[in-house]
């Protein structure tokens, strides 16, 4: 059986071995690590369909592109700016360009990501989206001649691969801590979409802080957001709505914060004196919104440095990091004008005592 020479790609030669892309890479680049018979079937697949290595990334990773590729969840997100500010300005010092793909449209994101890896256009990719799935992402790390990977922003919890990331647990608890210490005795957070690893990690912090001071944690007080200034400004009518409302919010991160400030805003509530707001990022707008607002600075620029200098480390010389990295940065609160102390409630009773 042949095909044509010219559409054969490593898929074909798997599907016809009946094995994963990932043993037919690793039957030609590590022949002794395969049993047999497995070697024996891929190669008669590469016999049949005519598949050359050259068509593979690996031979054409011996030319360097000299340019790194950088997948970001959202590119509308503007927490990513000063992220990419900072890969691009590293990548410039090194003599590498960078490419910048957004993986908010469309799903298939591990074969976006082939068309780049395996087509010899970057010699290494920087991942910000912790939801790529952690097997496809080996396969096609392998695939790639063991392209080098970094993870950055957003964990792939137990991947093991190499990651550059804040410390979003710690930094959610000390927000909270810091409304906390302001006495407010209800807090509310507006958390992040449910399929983003730090939303969660964030929502961790939350309850952490709220349990290590006896405080309640009222599943009515976690209003559903999606990192985005409209998810913020819609969660504050259902807050509006809430029975026994909070004094304070922490929101998972600014963009929502300020689209809550707004709605609450329309709805009369004046911001802190009603209720205090702790975003999470510091975005440029956060020291200059209407009120100043109180968050946890994420160091986006160090972040950004360290994982495109750690990257192309790898680019230059693969064995140059021997075991998985690791780095956690720490997350810094900022105190504005957005959270003061909390109102004392007077009860009826004491009002009466007080008038007497
Ligand atoms: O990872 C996505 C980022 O977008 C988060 O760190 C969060 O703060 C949001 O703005």
């Amino acid at each position: 059986m042949t095909t044509d020479r010219k559409t054969t790609t490593i898929q074909d030669v798997a599907r016809i071995a009946n094995v994963s892309t990932a043993t037919v890479s690793r039957a030609l680049s590590a022949p002794d690590k395969v049993s047999e018979g497995t070697r024996a079937r891929v190669s008669e697949a590469i016999r049949a369909t005519g598949y050359t290595l050259n068509q593979a990334g690996r031979s054409l990773r011996q030319r360097s592109a000299k340019t790194i590729l950088v997948a970001i969840p959202d590119i509308r997100n503007p927490f990513f700016s000063l992220i990419l500010d900072a890969i691009e300005r590293e990548a410039a010092s090194r003599g590498f360009g960078v490419l910048v793909l957004n993986l908010y449209f469309g799903h298939e994101t591990i074969r976006r990501l082939q068309d780049f890896l395996l087509s010899n256009r970057a010699d290494g990719l920087l991942l910000l989206d912790g939801s790529v799935d952690m097997h496809m992402l080996r396969e096609l790390a392998e695939q790639a001649a063991e392209i080098p990977l970094v993870v950055a922003c957003e964990e792939i919890p137990n991947s093991g691969f190499h990651t550059v990331l804040t410390d979003n647990v710690e930094a959610a608890e000390r927000a909270t801590q810091h409304l906390i210490d302001l006495g407010h005795r209800k807090i509310a957070h507006l958390v992040g979409p449910d399929h983003n690893v730090v939303a969660r990690e964030r929502l961790v912090g939350y309850l952490k802080a709220l349990n290590r001071a006896g405080l309640p944690a009222l599943p009515e007080w976690q209003l559903r957001g999606n990192f985005d200034m409209e998810s913020g400004f819609a969660a504050s009518a259902r807050f509006l709505g809430v029975a026994d409302r909070p004094s304070a919010v922490f929101a998972a991160n600014d963009e929502a914060a300020i689209g809550f400030l707004s709605g609450l805003r329309n709805h009369g509530l004046i911001c802190p004196r009603d209720v205090s707001v702790v975003g999470f990022d510091d975005l440029g707008v956060a020291a200059h919104y209407a009120p100043p607002l109180t968050t946890m600075r994420q160091p986006r620029e160090t972040l950004g440095r360290m994982a495109a200098e750690a990257l192309i480390d790898l680019v230059e010389n693969p064995g140059v990091i021997a075991a998985p990295l690791r780095i956690v940065l720490r997350s810094e609160l900022v105190v504005r004008e957005s959270t003061s102390r909390a109102q004392i409630q007077v009860t009826a009773k004491a009002a009466e005592i007080v008038a007497s």
